[in-house]
């Protein structure tokens, strides 16, 4: 198992040669039940390196450049797909892809150590990632945003969730003041806004000085089937676009902690929809040093029925494939004894 996920001392001399900003690639700890998956950190923070590791190959896999929409990485698109993903999103994707085990180690960098924090969900959803939250923070304090009202239906019937504050909004478009949140948590959203970047400086924009930024998100394939289906669903971001995305938007201590169910035995050849746990910390406040154009995509233009049905389609049936692929590696834990790859 080990092997197909660190490809040798050739991928972290390649991956300095990509990324020259990543002095600090390490294991800053052991992760997920304590096996495969570590805490990569990318960023220039001052944490010492305990152990220097290669990166896997999903992090080199040439990828389309994030800025070109695949078919459901687009507002009205994501829009339509859950509003029909909406009626089993809980049934059918928290089981294979985003279990309660993986939330619960996906938010332990967001740091959320007090109950009064103010903390917003953006991208929030049915409130699978607020139900872990509110955990550890009042849910009175808890703001979950979404695009889709269909989704946010679901997290309103949620006892848990009863006292938190639940709106629809664009995450790339924050309804909320400049320095308004200690904590900004986003999980399994990022890929489907179409300019990743913008989302990612409004979550700077919206948190405190001090406060942290925690996004939840997919991580591109190397395998070449599950490539070909990734890019035609949505955006698989490599890990180093993240740190990227992070830095630029002007976050400090940037930390990439790799996650994914527990029957996978740490394999990401396939991608993972949520398979890494990125945090920065925001060090000044004030809006974020930098500087955008325009939106990638106007939701008030009009959109040519006939080409948006055949998007649609095409994305959905690519996404089909990203729910047998927990199936076939369930199947193969389950066959293949323990210790061996698989
Ligand atoms: C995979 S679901 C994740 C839901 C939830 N965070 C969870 O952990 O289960 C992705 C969510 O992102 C929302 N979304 C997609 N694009 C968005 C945008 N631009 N602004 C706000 N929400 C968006 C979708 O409506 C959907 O509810």
């Amino acid at each position: 198992m080990a092997s197909s996920m660190l490809s040798g001392a050739e991928n972290l001399a390649l991956m300095r040669a990509i990324t020259p900003k990543a002095k600090g690639l390490c294991f800053s700890r052991s992760d997920l039940h304590g096996n495969y998956f570590p805490r990569v950190n990318l960023s220039t923070s001052s944490r010492i390196d305990r152990t220097r590791v290669a990166i896997p190959k999903c992090s080199l896999s040439a990828s389309r450049p994030a800025s070109q929409p695949r078919f459901i990485q687009h507002k009205k698109e994501a829009f339509w797909f859950y509003r029909f993903l909406s009626i089993v999103y809980d049934h059918v994707i928290n089981p294979g892809h985003w279990t309660e085990d993986m939330r619960d180690d996906a938010l332990e960098p967001a740091d959320l150590n007090d109950r009064n924090l103010v903390v917003v969900d953006v991208g929030g959803g049915t409130g699978f990632t607020t139900l872990g939250i509110v955990k550890h923070v009042d849910a009175k304090n808890v703001t979950i945003l979404d695009q889709s009202p269909h989704q946010l239906a679901k997290a309103k019937q949620k006892e848990p969730l009863k006292e938190c504050k639940i709106i629809e909004g664009d995450a790339e478009d924050l309804p909320f003041p400049t320095d308004y949140a200690d904590r900004y948590v986003s999980a399994g959203s990022i890929e489907y806004w179409p300019d990743p970047q913008r989302g990612i400086k409004e979550a700077y924009r919206v948190i405190k000085s001090g406060g942290k930024a925690c996004l939840i998100g997919p991580v591109y394939p190397t395998f070449w089937l599950s490539r070909f289906f990734a890019d035609v669903w949505m955006l698989f971001p490599k890990e180093e676009e993240y740190i990227e995305w992070f830095e630029k938007a002007g976050f400090t201590d940037v930390q990439l902690k790799r996650i994914g169910p527990k029957w996978y035995r740490g394999v990401r050849r396939h991608g993972l929809i949520m398979g890494c746990s990125v945090t920065g910390v925001k060090p000044a406040s004030g809006d974020s040093p930098l500087q955008l154009g325009p939106k990638e995509e106007d939701v008030a233009k009009p959109v040519n029925p006939f080409k948006f049905f055949l998007r649609f389609i095409l994305g959905a049936m690519a996404a089909t494939y990203y729910v047998l692929v927990p199936i076939y590696m369930w199947l193969k834990d389950q066959i293949v004894p323990q210790g061996k790859p698989i």
